[in-house]
């Protein structure tokens, strides 16, 4: 079923006890929401934010993971080891990830596979540079990451996945999508997938907007048809700022 959900990617930030007095603030400020809740502390803390959020809706989430199941990959962190600490959710596919760390369609591709293949679900993220946008190719490269890393796929693993459009000149940048842009591509993003795995698929897949979204843009963005959602960096340092988003809906 398509879902509403807002989820928090707090990034490099928040030490153990930052990321336990953010959890005590974001249960304060929880109010009853049709919105699935998720924050994605660093790994180290999550087996820690895990515990904190008991007792709220707030689902604690991964900013990444390993392919492999395990073995030689000093570093890394697998599936099994999410889940051992009650981690069922993990972001993939982040514009940081692919930039910074290298992580090509490819590698993307294995990460959903092993993913999906333990049962997790999946917040899969994508989205077009400035440059392509400039060049008018913002949905050829959405296109591309999208059947890349995931139209291996049977139609069934679709349930188990959410898609998050990133547009890269947006992140962290102050500077949003409009309204529209984001709805111009989440429709085109929905009918990708249909044209693909037919519409039931493409209806219930919840697509969520990410790129500076905050308390005074969130209503805006949310109210366009196709956008389920939105994945929130800076402003989900803020408890407040925050919740403001999720009641945005
Ligand atoms: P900002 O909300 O800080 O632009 O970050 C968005 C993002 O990258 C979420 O994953």
């Amino acid at each position: 079923m398509r879902k509403q959900i807002v989820a928090g990617n707090w990034k490099m930030n928040n030490d153990l006890s930052q990321t336990e007095a953010l959890i005590t603030d974001l249960k304060a400020q929880e109010k009853t929401t049709n919105a699935e809740v998720m924050v994605a502390p660093t790994a180290v803390n999550l087996s820690q934010a895990c515990n904190s959020v008991k007792g709220s809706n707030i689902e604690v989430i991964a900013q990444n993971m390993h392919f492999a199941e395990n073995g030689a990959y000093t570093g890394e962190i697998s599936a099994d080891m999410l889940k051992s600490i009650g981690v069922n959710t993990v972001i993939l596919g982040h514009s940081e990830r692919r930039e910074y760390f290298n992580e090509t369609d490819e590698m993307l591709a294995k990460k959903v596979d092993a993913a999906l293949a333990k049962g997790m679900r999946v917040i899969f993220c994508f989205g077009e540079e400035l440059a392509d946008r400039k060049a008018g190719n913002e949905e050829t490269v959405v296109e591309s990451q999208i059947k890349n890393a995931l139209f291996h796929l049977e139609a069934a693993a679709f349930q188990n996945i959410v898609l998050a459009y990133e547009p890269v000149w947006a992140i962290g940048t102050g500077e949003t999508a409009s309204p529209e842009q984001a709805q111009d591509m989440h429709a085109f993003i929905r009918k990708t997938l249909a044209d693909t795995y037919g519409t039931e698929v493409a209806d219930n897949m919840s697509i969520l907007y990410g790129g500076s979204v905050k308390p005074a843009n969130a209503e805006e963005i949310f109210s366009k048809p196709d956008v389920d959602g939105g994945l929130i960096g800076g402003a989900s340092l803020k408890a407040e700022d925050f919740f403001a988003i999720v009641n945005a809906f």
